[in-house]
């Protein structure tokens, strides 16, 4: 029997929140001591909320060759899982190789067998302020994400060390160290907005992946906001309304850059910007 509703919850997993419903103890345990990692394994690696359904959807569409067939007929969960959600266990274990394998975990609570094998790592940052405002939303739609109605309030969490998988800052801050190693790539969702392309070429010369151009076109068009929001598969429409609520907002909202303009007071954008250069400080990075 099914549950009518979800308890909007946090697990602590040694400081770090996690949303309890789809997380155990066991579960991260799993992910960061046992998990095996295969030389051809790639992890698609973001804070949630930075284009995480994005790069499953184009990680899909590269291994396929460009056949939209798979993102037609398989979820995007069990094509590309989480590492880290209980429910994927199994899932994970009967992939084929090469394995597609998602994650929000931060970096030290990655999985430690990475680190001996040359799997891949991609990594997408966006700005936080963005990640910020899909986040409130995405908290109205999953009923077992803690959830602050007001927004000048749940920016003040987004700020604190409370926040979900460390945090943003520390996030993406514990990933930056990795920059430099050969198998790690960093993407910013602006970018990918601006070039798609572009990005989806880059994507595909450092998996070693050589898609013919009417290969790479298909994976342009299928992993477009428009063809993604309508792909059943991708959209999250199968899932019960008591896990994912879209009657008032959609899980593809608008997937732009900027939207925080439209949320921030002068006053929480001050604020914001004061956080980020104390904790950023070291950190050379921009957004628009
Ligand atoms: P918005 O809420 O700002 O619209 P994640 O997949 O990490 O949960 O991130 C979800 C965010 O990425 C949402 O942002 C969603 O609209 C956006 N997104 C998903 N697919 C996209 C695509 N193909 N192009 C642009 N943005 C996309």
């Amino acid at each position: 029997m099914l549950p009518e509703s979800l308890a909007r919850s946090s697990l602590d997993f040694q400081g770090m929140k996690l949303p309890g419903t789809v997380h155990t103890a066991e579960s991260i345990n799993y992910a960061w001591k046992e998990l095996k990692v295969f030389d051809d394994d790639v992890f698609n690696v973001t804070y949630p909320k930075s284009g995480t359904t994005w790069i499953q959807e184009i990680l899909s569409l590269i291994y396929s060759n460009g056949d939209p067939t798979p993102v037609k007929t398989e979820f995007s969960w069990d094509r590309v899982p989480w590492i880290e959600q209980h429910a994927h266990k199994a899932k994970i274990e009967s992939l084929t190789s090469p394995r597609l394998l998602t994650t929000h975990l931060p970096l030290k609570f990655f999985p430690q067998n990475f680190h001996k094998s040359k799997a891949k790592v991609i990594y997408t940052i966006r700005n936080p302020k963005d990640v910020c405002v899909s986040l409130y939303y995405f908290c109205k739609i999953a009923q077992f994400m803690e959830f602050r109605e007001d927004f000048q309030e749940f920016v003040a969490r987004f700020l604190s060390k409370d926040e979900v998988y460390s945090g943003w800052f520390e996030h993406v801050k514990g990933w930056l160290t990795l920059k430099g190693q050969p198998n790690i790539l960093f993407l910013s969702y602006e970018a990918m907005l601006k070039n798609p392309r572009e990005n989806i070429v880059n994507i595909c010369k450092f998996l070693g992946k050589d898609l013919d151009d009417a290969a790479i076109d298909s994976v342009v068009t299928n992993s477009s906001f428009k063809a993604m929001k309508e792909n059943g598969k991708s959209n999250y429409s199968a899932v019960p309304k008591f896990i994912f609520n879209q009657d008032e907002v959609s899980f593809y909202r608008k997937g732009i850059a900027g939207d925080h303009k439209n949320h921030f007071t002068p006053a929480l954008d001050e604020e914001f910007d004061k956080t980020y250069h104390e904790l950023m400080k070291d950190v050379d990075l921009t957004f628009t």
